[in-house]
């Protein structure tokens, strides 16, 4: 699979085109219009300097990753691609449209369409094609560049040669680890992290601790590379809400209930790092 399509250039969508472009990868980027494309290619850029300050990445792998991977807004140019990862925002319609719009461009019967969703049923988004045997999740973790994890989603639908060539894929071209999971909101990872980000808030709500003593707490007690309430401003506060709001509708726990406040601050536009404010500000 040389020819990867990414849908979306946020956080993860950007995140997903450097990944690829690193490892060789002919990308191209669907963006929602040329702002996006802006910021996802500052994203890009901005991510791919951090790799060559922290000598991770020569200047020459540099400028030839950014080489490798251009953008278009529109959707139907991705009909030529083997691969594509959607990184579309945590919202049910939007992906369903993302899904039914790749069932139509993407030529190659045999392409392996992957969503990053974090916690929507990836059933219903290959429901949303004519192909559900070629669809299945592909669950990168943020910042995508760093961290070695894929969870690797299959639906009851999946094609099991599917599944091998996009595992293939993520281990031997982009060398990271992959788990299988089934098709449950969350899957292992969101399942495990997202009580805890959503307890640390609601900590931080009732006013029994503030920001930089709850984040203190897990870093140093814990030795966790970063606090709650600081991952979640990594994480974007808006998608934190969404995957708590998914995984309140699969499970209808307590522990998923998204706390008033961080529905407020979504409301406000305080998304963390992305918007420059979360529970911490940049
Ligand atoms: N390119 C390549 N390597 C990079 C890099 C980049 N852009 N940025 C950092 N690195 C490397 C560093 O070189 C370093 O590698 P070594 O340990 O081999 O030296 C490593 O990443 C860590 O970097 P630093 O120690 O310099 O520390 P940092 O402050 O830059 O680390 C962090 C930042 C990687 C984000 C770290 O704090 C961390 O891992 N935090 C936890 C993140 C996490 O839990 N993410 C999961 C979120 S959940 C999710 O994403 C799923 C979902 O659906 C919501």
């Amino acid at each position: 699979m040389r020819r990867v399509g990414v849908v979306g250039c946020g956080v993860m969508g950007a995140g997903l085109a450097e990944v690829c472009a690193r490892a060789g990868r002919d990308v191209l980027v669907a963006a929602s219009g040329p702002e996006g494309i802006a910021r996802g290619r500052a994203r890009l850029e901005r991510s791919l300097a951090a790799g060559v300050r922290r000598g991770k990445v020569t200047e020459e792998d540099r400028d030839a990753a950014l080489a490798r991977v251009r953008f278009t807004t529109d959707l139907a140019g991705l009909r030529d691609r083997q691969l594509v990862l959607e990184a579309a925002p945590e919202h049910e319609p939007t992906k369903l449209r993302v899904f039914r719009t790749l069932d139509e461009v993407v030529e190659d019967p045999e392409a392996i369409l992957a969503s990053n969703t974090s916690a929507l049923s990836v059933m219903k988004l290959a429901r949303a094609t004519d192909r559900p045997g070629q669809v299945l999740g592909l669950h990168f973790f943020n910042p995508a560049p760093v961290l070695r994890l894929v969870e690797v989603v299959s639906t009851l639908l999946t094609d099991d040669r599917a599944r091998r060539t996009a595992e293939d894929f993520v281990t031997g071209v982009l060398g990271k680890q992959a788990i299988h999971v089934g098709d449950r909101s969350g899957f292992v990872v969101n399942a495990l992290l997202v009580p805890y980000l959503l307890s640390a808030i609601r900590m931080y709500e009732a006013g029994y601790a503030d920001a930089e003593n709850i984040d203190k707490a897990m870093t140093l007690g814990c030795s966790h590379p970063m606090g709650p309430l600081a991952l979640a401003d990594l994480i974007g506060l808006d998608t934190v809400a969404a995957i708590g709001a998914a995984l309140y509708e699969e499970f209808k726990e307590p522990a998923h209930a998204v706390p008033p406040l961080l529905s407020r601050m979504v409301d406000g536009g305080l998304l963390g790092r992305k918007s420059g404010r979360g529970f911490h500000t940049y």
